[in-house]
């Protein structure tokens, strides 16, 4: 298992540009197999999950390259059935359920089961399924979904925790192949959802609505092949913007869309983190000391909870008290343990962190335990003094391209230890 070697306390400087998102990139592959025509995506990230999601659409019988940022797909004829070795690896492999529906009529996809951060229900995706006419059963951990017709309903998909993105994307993926008029109630409104909308109209769909809670979907009776570039990934550009802020460095992002951040602009300016538009690009720096903010994760337009962590790491550096709420997920403070390895007072009460900032970080070896974790431990590590290890960096390959050479190429003294 590869690690990461950081010498802290280097303030970063320079450009790094933005690769393309992972979670648009995730459940638009997966609509390529709405189609028997060939697909183009570009601006692809290169990550194990994509590259994993790849492997999945084989799998069903796809044929798919994928070279320099650029997938093609071609889902001639598919299989609808997904193991468990599949699902299990990756749990945004679910919203390969909503397009094998669509297509085929039937889909029996493994369970997926919950992951570090919490428990991942599908009961959301089901229900939007049910109401298209699917008849669902449970069996041996498998979900059998058939429908013998598909047809457009009202549906409803506001859960505990307020709206579903995969499961939006996989009820909105189903009812294009639907019968008749489908409307989403409660639907996500995250980018990730529009970038996918896009795809699909591209496609052929006929979709209004997406970005606000209420998505209508007219069924067409085929789509067709498309093009489609990925949209920025947002959570990459605020884990740079976080570093840049922790490292009391100054850099300049490239090919971010703040439109898609704002919530966590506007929190970075409470703490004193100028984000400034400079031309097509974003520059950031501080803008005197770091002040402590209190932060509460919604879904969007409010602050998202992958960037939960990385913020956190910062404002461990911000002197008097943040309080920091999880709303999304129950159990997604893996991170403060370590970060308290490093010397950061953070207590946990509930479902809020109480971080006492401003106490210095000093390096340490740490374990990352998921993907957002690695990366808020990688800022806390660039931020600290003396060398921070950070083992299993195979969570941070799943979800960051190439994030030790852009920390490198912004003056960042990081290493990859292979094992
Ligand atoms: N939920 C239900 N029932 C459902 C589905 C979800 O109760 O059927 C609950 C979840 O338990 C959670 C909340 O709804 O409390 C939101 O979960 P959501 O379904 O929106 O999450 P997701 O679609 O499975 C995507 C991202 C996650 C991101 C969340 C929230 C992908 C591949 N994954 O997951 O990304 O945290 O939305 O924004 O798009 C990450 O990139 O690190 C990551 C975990």
């Amino acid at each position: 298992m590869d690690s990461f070697s950081i010498k802290g306390g280097v303030p970063l400087h320079g450009e790094v540009t933005i690769s393309g998102s992972k979670n648009a990139a995730l459940p638009i592959l997966a609509a390529t197999l709405l189609t028997d025509e060939p697909c183009v995506l570009r601006r692809v990230p290169d990550l194990s999950d994509t590259r994993f999601m790849v492997q999945i659409l084989k799998s069903l019988g796809a044929s798919a390259t994928f070279e320099n940022g650029t997938v093609t797909v071609h889902a001639k004829k598919i299989t609808g059935f997904a193991d468990y070795d599949l699902v299990r690896k990756m749990r945004g492999s679910i919203c390969i359920a909503g397009p094998l529906l669509g297509r085929l009529r039937k889909a029996r996809i493994s369970l997926p089961g919950g992951c570090i951060i919490g428990a991942r229900p599908i009961n959301l995706h089901l229900k939007g399924f049910q109401a298209l006419g699917a008849k669902i059963k449970i069996d041996g951990g498998y979900v059998d979904a058939v429908a013998k017709k598909l047809i457009g309903a009202v549906t409803f998909l506001g859960g505990r925790a307020g709206s579903t993105v995969l499961g939006t994307a996989n009820v909105m993926m189903a009812a294009t192949l639907a019968d008749g008029v489908t409307v989403i109630e409660s639907a996500a409104c995250e980018p990730e959802v529009v970038d996918l909308a896009n795809f699909l109209i591209a496609m052929g769909a006929q979709i209004s609505g997406a970005g606000s809670p209420t998505i209508t979907i007219t069924g067409v009776a085929k789509l067709h092949g498309a093009e489609h570039e990925v949209i920025p990934d947002r959570i990459e550009a605020i884990t740079f913007a976080a570093a840049a802020a922790a490292t009391n460095g100054e850099i300049t992002i490239k090919g971010a869309r703040p439109d898609h951040f704002r919530a966590v602009i506007d929190k970075l300016n409470e703490a004193n983190v100028l984000v400034e538009r400079s031309g097509a690009n974003l520059v950031v720096k501080r803008k005197g000391k770091l002040k402590s903010v209190d932060v509460t994760t919604m879904p969007y337009s409010g602050f998202p909870t992958d960037a939960q962590a990385q913020l956190m790491s910062l404002l461990t550096l911000a002197p008097g008290i943040s309080i920091i709420t999880e709303r999304i997920f129950e159990s997604r403070f893996m991170h403060v343990s370590e970060l308290t390895r490093l010397g950061a007072d953070i207590e946990i009460e509930g479902p809020s962190a109480i971080v006492k900032g401003g106490k210095p970080l000093s390096g340490a070896p740490v374990m990352a335990s998921d993907l957002r974790a690695s990366a808020a431990l990688i800022i806390a590590g660039l931020a600290a003094t003396g060398t921070t290890q950070v083992n299993r960096i195979y969570h941070l390959d799943r979800g960051y391209e190439q994030m030790d050479v852009k920390l490198k190429q912004l003056g960042a003294r990081i290493q990859r230890v292979e094992e």
